[in-house]
């Protein structure tokens, strides 16, 4: 069976020639849920892009078994489903309900099955009585949330998602950890607040200057206080 993810001596380098990523390689089982912490520009947004498809450098990425080329990137879109950085990216249209629809829709769902997905998208992401608003009129909790619906419609095997804990208060951020710790797919997470790292992930992937300088059980390396330091991070505990 294929792997979720797999990724081979990848590099990737911005137009004004800023290395962001260099030769990464990193292989994700099924069902895993991996964070990816590392200071503020270390590349954890990029490799998230990466595999998504959006930015395309040098190596190799495999995302459940499918090659991620130009000529796959229809087929990726089902494999993978990319929660941005910031959720008004992906919630565009007049409602919740047609924002949740474009993915089956671009799929070639048919009506009922676009219904279907959408109804349900809302419901595990508890907007199930808020398909008729606009995205732009929901809170920032509820954005993120919805974002998240926009990918689950499609039903894809690998999420990932980039700091889904952003601007969110505590009763939030912990309703989105259940959330994501109820389903099903491989998740990985772009995260610099530690104790969400803790509470979510079961394996951590240290990202420091373009390459991975730890990976393992999250429980060790984000409790390892001198590894987290000398990466100018922080071990969980804190306010945060
Ligand atoms: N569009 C861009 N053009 C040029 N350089 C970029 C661009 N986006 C990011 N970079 C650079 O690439 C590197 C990695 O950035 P990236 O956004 O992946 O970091 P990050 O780990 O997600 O940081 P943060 O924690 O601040 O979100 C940084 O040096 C950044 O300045
Ligand atoms: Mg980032």
């Amino acid at each position: 069976m294929s792997k979720a993810i797999e990724i081979r001596n990848y590099c990737y380098k911005y137009s004004d020639s800023t290395v962001a990523l260099k030769d990464i390689n990193l292989s994700v089982e099924h069902g895993e849920r991996v964070v990816l912490i590392g200071a503020n520009g270390a590349g954890k947004s990029t490799l998230l892009l990466a595999m998504g498809g959006f930015v395309k450098g040098e190596g190799e990425i495999i995302i459940d078994g499918v090659e991620l080329k130009r000529k796959n990137l229809k087929k990726i879109r089902t494999v993978i489903g990319s929660c941005l950085e910031n959720p008004d990216d992906q919630l565009f249209m007049p409602t919740l309900f047609d924002d949740i629809a474009f993915g089956p829709m671009n799929m070639g769902c048919d009506a009922d099955e676009v219904k279907k997905r959408v109804e349900q998208a809302l419901a595990t992401v508890g907007l199930g009585s808020m398909g008729h608003k606009a995205g732009h009129h929901l809170s920032a909790g509820q954005k993120r949330a919805a974002a998240l619906a926009t990918i689950l419609s499609m039903s894809p095997s690998v999420i990932t998602l980039d700091e889904p804990d952003g601007s969110l208060d505590p009763r939030n951020r912990n309703n989105i950890t259940a959330l994501l710790k109820g389903l099903e797919q491989t998740l990985i997470i772009a995260t610099c607040n530690m104790n969400f790292a803790a509470a979510i992930a079961d394996r951590a992937v240290l990202i420091d200057d373009g390459c991975i300088a730890a990976d393992g059980v999250a429980e060790e390396i984000l409790y390892d206080r001198e590894l987290m330091v000398g990466y100018g991070l922080e071990v969980p505990g804190g306010s945060g």
